[in-house]
């Protein structure tokens, strides 16, 4: 199933790249530390979230809204919820990667408290070009803008 919401997610791999094969997910969700957080309504899945813990720090993984159900809060709740549960687990800070054209995601973490700690030139390939990543980090306890 997460494989199934991931693949709507990033069905456009211009934007933050392919969808990740059910093999992926499942040897990521086999790591220690690994969680999963789903968005969903009462019929059907709307979004999901992969975040690791190790020891004080935790990384959101992967994270995505299905198109339809993007613009109203989704990302912003399954963001917060990932702040959360880092939280919960012990970790003192939570990071992330994202394309630098990613504009909604990075308007999403912006408005959550993530800040830039460092760029990747050329770590994607996005549309045929080399799109750099940003490092964002968001201190646990800090307060997001929103
Ligand atoms: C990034 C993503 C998770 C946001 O989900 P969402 O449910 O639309 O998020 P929200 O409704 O909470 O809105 C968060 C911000 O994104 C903005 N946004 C949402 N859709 C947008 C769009 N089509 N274009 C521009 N901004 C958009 C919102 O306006 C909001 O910014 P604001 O604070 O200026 O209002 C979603 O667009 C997505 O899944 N994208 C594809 C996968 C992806 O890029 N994942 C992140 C990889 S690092």
């Amino acid at each position: 199933m997460l494989a199934a919401v991931h693949a709507l997610c990033f069905a456009d791999p211009d934007v933050a790249g392919p969808a990740w094969s059910a093999q992926a997910i499942a040897d990521l969700m086999g790591l220690p530390g690994v969680a999963a957080l789903i968005a969903q309504d009462e019929q059907e899945p709307l979004g999901m979230a992969l975040i690791r813990t190790v020891v004080d720090e935790a990384e959101i993984l992967t994270i995505g809204v299905t198109p339809t159900a993007r613009g109203r809060g989704l990302g912003t709740a399954l963001t917060q919820a990932c702040v959360d549960t880092a939280a919960a687990a012990g970790a003192a800070a939570l990071y992330l990667e994202v394309a630098e054209t990613n504009a909604p995601a990075r308007r999403l973490y912006a408005a959550t408290g993530f800040e830039p700690v460092g760029r990747r030139a050329n770590y994607y390939h996005l549309g045929g070009q080399p799109v750099a990543a940003l490092l964002l980090r968001r201190a646990m306890g800090a307060n997001a803008v929103v």
